[in-house]
């Protein structure tokens, strides 16, 4: 054991971590948080993640962490059934998708996306003449398009590449400063590599054109200019009538009205929408930021779905929300659970994966208004949840079930009762 990291002289500098194997590292790190040894060979079972991708996917690796990849059944998006891969921790969600999509099947969802565009910005300040510099910028469309597509020919040679061109003038509490957002088609790339290599390749000629300073060059994540879609139709007959339809309505206008319900409800949008981006490998903070920026670009936040009834007294839902995910690079391309997701979702383009993704959040919330306007969202739980808290109380094999079907008929499901209850079944 490394001396500096027993006792009273641990430490958290520790040279050359970086430099050692996984196991190398969680040697030290179990010494130094004195481990067990169950503990430390539990970390160092790297499950269906190779080692050396896991230590090439980021810095310092040790460890993975696994969470289920559950199926959601029933899907059909744009006429094509889909079965899709959802990595989540928390239960009901794979359910809840599943119960949505089955009430809907035969019209199932209709989707569109805006396009794969991403906007990368350079922070131009200090500039001496705002307004004329603008022009400038824009008047250099070309010069800009030409250092860009210059950064990346494969992308172009894909069809996708600089685009557009913006200059904003923004006033700030450190004063005025000039954002020009390069528009750029990432095609099947998530593109964030690409659109900062591009805003970190023309800074200096902004800096020039401007006669500012350039600071930041950096991807936008409220890509607003990538907006998946999906609609659909829930019959009245099918949704259990026009008393379930008001009040999933009277949900629906309580969280467009309101930002304390309306985070919790989308909240419950990405808990579909998260696990699908994370099955795929893609970037779920990226996705997140996106989604909660644009439910408040009206200047409250707000519900990132809408409801509506249809002429024949049906119930019509429908979501819009910023979708950068892609196909290659990254975790996409290596992780290979990522890769076999992609394959059981047979999606061959970003385009049909960001679609899929928005009509799943649709489903989610579906769900989600649906169970809190009626029976609540306690009973869906139950089942899974009972289960959880056995296994925390100790529980192992079939006193599992045993345990969580005595905690739900007693309709208390806690840790104590479920010791109580494991003590009385080991005592049997
Ligand atoms: C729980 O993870 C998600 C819900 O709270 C979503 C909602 O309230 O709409 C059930």
């Amino acid at each position: 054991m490394n001396s500096t990291l027993s006792g009273r002289n641990r430490s958290s500098r520790i040279g050359g971590f970086h430099r050692k194997s996984p196991l190398e590292r969680l040697d030290l790190v179990a010494a130094f948080a004195d481990l067990d040894e169950a503990a430390r060979s539990h970390l160092a079972d790297m499950g269906n993640l190779p080692v050396p991708l896991a230590d090439k996917l980021i810095e310092n690796a040790i460890a993975t962490m696994n969470v289920p990849i559950g199926i959601a059944t029933n899907m059909k998006v744009d006429g094509e059934d889909v079965l899709v891969p959802m990595a989540t921790e928390e239960s009901s969600v794979v359910a809840a998708v599943c119960n949505a999509a089955r009430q809907n099947y035969d019209s199932g969802f209709t989707t569109s996306l805006s396009g794969t565009l991403m906007i990368a910005q350079v922070q131009a300040v200090d500039v001496p003449d705002p307004h004329a510099a603008r022009l400038r910028l824009l008047e250099r469309r070309d010069d800009i398009r030409a250092i860009c597509d210059a950064c990346d020919p494969v992308l172009v040679k894909l069809g996708g590449g600089f685009r557009d061109l913006e200059v904003r003038l923004l006033e700030t509490r450190g004063g005025p400063m000039l954002i020009t957002h390069l528009i750029v088609d990432t095609r099947d790339a998530m593109g964030a590599n690409a659109v900062n290599t591009m805003a970190e390749k023309v800074a200096p000629q902004i800096a020039a054109w401007s006669g500012g300073r350039v600071y930041l060059r950096i991807l936008s994540n409220l890509a607003d200019r990538r907006l998946a879609r999906a609609h659909a139709v829930w019959k009245l007959a099918d949704i259990g009538g026009a008393e379930v339809r008001d009040g999933m309505l009277a949900a629906y206008h309580f969280a467009a009205a309101d930002p304390y319900r309306a985070a919790t409800h989308n909240k419950g949008i990405m808990n579909g929408i998260s696990a699908v981006v994370l099955a795929t490998g893609n970037d779920t903070r990226a996705v997140e930021a996106g989604a909660h920026a644009y439910a408040a670009r009206c200047g409250h936040y707000s519900s990132l779905t809408h409801y509506e009834v249809t002429r024949e007294g049906d119930l019509s839902a429908s979501i819009e929300l910023p979708m950068a995910v892609g196909l290659i690079g990254g975790a996409t391309r290596l992780h290979p659970t990522a890769q076999a997701c992609l394959r059981i979702l047979g999606v061959r383009t970003a385009e049909r994966l960001a679609r899929i993704i928005a009509a799943v959040g649709l489903a989610q919330n579906f769900s989600a208004l649906k169970a809190l306007a009626t029976v609540g969202i306690q009973k869906g739980h139950m089942d899974l949840h009972a289960q959880n808290i056995a296994m925390m109380a100790g529980a192992v094999g079939d006193e599992v079930d045993a345990v969580a079907k005595a905690l739900v008929a007693k309709g208390t499901v806690r840790v104590d009762v479920a010791e109580q209850v494991l003590n009385e079944l080991r005592r049997a």
